[in-house]
């Protein structure tokens, strides 16, 4: 994928996959953006496949692993009942679906892991959630073009940075962690009261947002939508915080909507000059109005950084975590090195196969692939 810096596999992986008996084979260069040279996947036992090679190399594969989606030339290669693994996208890449379910692959998408405790070792989301909050926090500290920390100097004492983290969900709690590290105050906010426990672990402040356990969350953990009068309330409570600080970053998500609008034009036009919004949001159309996909821009004073793909730009570490998480699905569905073991019953699988022998079998993209046509 264009602008895509991480690997899936690295040579720590390989070794164990090679161990376990494995034919690993890497395409040339895979980790080189990611500081995994070829010399050291070699070293760990892998074949390295040049350009000219890959086709032949995935029509033998049984199992084919990537960070991203497959192009359509990748799935009219592989052979049909092989797996494939990545992140898939499987809501927004319908073409991409039905084309893995015609080539008969076990398509197995990497975001869809059930947040079960056997699966947290696989939790791909979790891990890449990690690195992008961390990184955010430091593109806010980046731009703000002040101290984070307090500090008392011969020339002044200069007082610490303001942060406001709205979702405390696994990217949001790496961000407050990454700006209190850096000596901000940190204000959180989150639907789901459970998750004021955690953000006062980190010492960061947390406004109650009055919601209740069962209004505010489903049976998974995730947020569930609440009124547009209780978003507008919202907007009114964060405006008192928002008004005052230097850095707001944003990662409010309800899965499978659109983000919530929590940020108005009006509330930006408020913030101080200098200040810095980071919306980890912008991909589900972000929780402030002005932030545009993919850009940073100055609107109103108050810079707005909605870049994708942040766990790209940090590619060692985001690479090191995905390629732990892959090893460890891979243990589940191919335990012995040996045979493939895909049981249809297992939680984990059946929460993340989208598409196996012939059929898209994941219920809620086989509704919304019908729902599309
Ligand atoms: P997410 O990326 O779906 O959402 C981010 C955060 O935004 C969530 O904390 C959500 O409550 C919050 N949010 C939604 N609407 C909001 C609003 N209007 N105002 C403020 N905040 C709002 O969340 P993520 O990181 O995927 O985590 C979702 C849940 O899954 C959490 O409860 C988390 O603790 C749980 N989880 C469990 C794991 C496990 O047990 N293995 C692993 C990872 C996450």
């Amino acid at each position: 994928m264009s602008g895509e810096t991480r690997v899936a596999a690295t040579p720590e992986t390989v070794g164990k996959l090679v161990k376990s008996g494995l034919t690993v084979q890497v395409e040339s260069q895979a980790g080189t953006a990611a500081s995994f040279l070829d010399a050291a996947f070699t070293a760990a036992g892998a074949q390295i496949i040049d350009t000219a090679g890959w086709k032949a190399a995935i029509g033998q594969a049984d199992i084919v692993i990537k960070v991203n989606k497959p192009s359509t030339d990748e799935i009219s290669a592989m052979k049909a009942g092989a797996v494939f693994m990545g992140f898939l996208q499987p809501f927004a890449s319908a073409d991409i679906v039905q084309k893995l379910a015609d080539g008969k692959i076990s398509a197995l998408a990497m975001e869809l892991l059930p947040r079960i405790t056997r699966a947290q070792r696989m939790d791909a989301l979790s891990a890449m959630s990690t690195v992008a909050g961390y990184k955010a926090a430091l593109l806010a500290a980046n731009s703000i073009g002040r101290f984070m920390p307090m500090l008392t100097t011969a020339a002044g004492t200069i007082s610490p940075a303001k942060a406001i983290v709205i979702g405390a969900g696994v990217a949001g709690l790496q961000a407050m962690a990454t700006a209190k590290r850096l000596g901000a105050v940190v204000t959180a906010f989150d639907t789901r009261p459970a998750a004021g426990e955690q953000v006062k672990s980190l010492g960061c402040n947390f406004v109650d947002m009055q919601v209740s356990h069962d209004q505010a969350q489903d049976a998974g953990g995730y947020a569930k939508e609440q009124s547009a009068e209780f978003y507008k309330q919202e907007q009114d409570i964060l405006r008192k915080y928002s008004k005052d600080a230097d850095i707001i970053i944003s990662t409010a998500l309800i899965p499978g909507k659109k983000a919530p609008v929590l940020i108005t034009e009006e509330m930006v036009k408020e913030m101080k000059p200098g200040s810095v919004i980071v919306d980890m949001s912008v991909e589900a159309g972000g929780n402030c109005t002005l932030s545009e996909l993919g850009k940073t821009v100055v609107k109103h004073g108050v810079t707005l950084i909605g870049v994708t793909n942040l766990p790209a730009t940090m590619p060692v570490h985001a690479s090191q975590l995905y390629a732990k998480t892959v090893l460890a699905f891979l243990g589940l569905i191919c335990p012995d090195g040996k045979a493939l073991k895909l049981d249809p019953n297992d939680e984990i699988i059946k929460g993340s196969m989208v598409t196996h022998q012939g059929a898209v079998v994941h219920p809620a993209v086989k509704d919304a692939l019908a729902k599309g046509k």
